[in-house]
C-alpha cells in the first residue's frame, strides 16, 4: 500500500519550515507524493512530519528517498544500524548533542544535503530545536556586504569538535567516538547557489567555520560573529516542539539547527540519517 493519501503542505514560519500531512512514512512512497515532498523540500528548507510510526528499516527506507546515506563517524550508531545516528541524553547526562547553532558536515569536502531526524523518547517540556534560514541571512545583508561575501570562501573543520584535542565535556565520551578520524579541514563558499533551488545562501556556521580563506582566525572572527548574530536573528528562526512520532528533515545548505538543552533530568532519545549531498 502507498503512503500518499492527501499531501498537504503548510507553512509554519515566514523564514522557513513546512508541516507535511496526510502522508504515512512507514509505507511506500510512490513517484508523485515524492515530487511533491521534493518541491516543498526546496521551498521550505525543513519539513515536519508529525504521528510517524517508523521501525528503523523505515526510517532507512525513507531517508534513501533522497540519495545514499552517509554514515557519520563520529556519532554513536543505534544497535544493529550503522547508518542511523543515535541522538540521546541521559538524565543524568547535562550536555546535549548539538546544542548550538551548526549544520550538520559542512566539514565534509562534500556536504550532506539533509538530515531526517526522527523522536523516540522526548522530555515531558522542553528539547525543541531551532532552525534558522540561511536564504534570509543573507538576502537580509547590504548589497556590498553580499558582494564581498560572494567573492570569499570559508574552511570548515571537525578537529576542534570531533578531534583528540576538542574540549569536549567526559558526559559525551558514549554518545561521540572516533577521534582519530577528524583528521581534514574542507573549503566551500561562504555563498554558496542552492544546489535545488538555485537561491543565494549564507554558508558558514559557527559550529564548524574556523575562518575565512586566505585570513588568519583572529582576523575572521569579527565578521563571522556579525554574520552569525544576523542569521540568528529571531525573524529567521522557527522553534520546533518534539513528541514521539515527530520527524525533521532539514537542508543542510540552506538552514542552521540549535538543540535546546533546558529538560536536565530527563531522557531524549532521536535517530538520525544524513544523506550525501553534492560539492557546493
Ligand atoms: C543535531 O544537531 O543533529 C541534533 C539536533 C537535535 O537533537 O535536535
Amino acid at each position: 500500500m502507498s503512503g500518499y493519501q492527501h499531501i498537504q503542505v503548510r507553512s509554519v514560519s515566514s523564514a522557513l519550515g513546512a508541516e507535511v500531512t496526510g502522508i504515512d512514512l512507514s509505507k511506500e512512497i510512490r513517484e508523485n507524493a515524492l515530487a511533491e515532498l521534493r518541491r516543498a523540500f526546496a521551498e521550505y528548507g525543513v519539513l515536519f512530519f508529525r504521528d510517524q510510526d517508523l521501525t528503523p528499516e523505515d526510517h532507512v527506507r525513507f531517508a534513501r528517498c533522497w540519495g545514499e546515506i552517509n554514515i557519520n563517524r563520529f556519532f554513536t550508531p543505534v544497535a544493529g544500524y550503522p547508518m542511523i545516528a543515535e541522538v540521546r541524553k541521559e538524565p543524568k547526562q547535562r550536555t546535549n548533542i548539538g546544542g548550538g547553532w551548526h549544520t550538520d558536515h559542512s566539514y565534509d569536502e562534500i556536504p550532506a544535503l539533509g538530515s531526517l531526524l526522527y523522536a523516540r523518547e522526548v522530555p515531558k517540556r522542553g528539547g525543541d530545536t531551532l532552525f534558522a534560514s540561511m536564504y534570509e541571512a543573507f538576502g537580509a545583508l547590504s548589497a556590498g556586504m553580499q558582494k564581498m561575501l560572494q567573492g570569499m570562501k570559508a574552511v570548515h573543520s571537525s578537529r576542534h569538535v570531533f578531534g583528540a584535542g576538542a574540549n569536549r565535556p567526559a558526559d559525551l565520551a558514549q554518545r561521540l567516538g572516533h577521534n582519530e578520524l577528524a583528521t581534514q579541514d574542507a573549503v566551500h563558499p561562504v555563498v554558496i547557489a542552492h544546489p535545488l533551488s538555485g537561491r543565494k545562501a549564507l554558508y558558514v556556521n559557527p559550529g564548524f567555520t574556523v575562518c575565512f580563506e586566505g585570513w588568519t582566525a583572529e582576523e575572521s572572527q569579527p565578521l563571522l560573529d556579525y554574520l552569525y548574530r544576523q542569521a540568528a536573528r529571531p525573524e529567521f528562526v522557527y522553534r520546533f516542539s518534539w513528541r514521539p512520532g515527530s520527524l525533521a528533515f532539514w537542508d543542510n545548505r540552506a538552514t542552521w539547527h540549535y538543540a535546546v538543552n533546558d529538560y536536565q533530568g530527563e531522557r531524549r532519545l532521536l535517530h538520525r540519517i544524513t544523506v550525501e549531498g553534492e560539492a557546493l
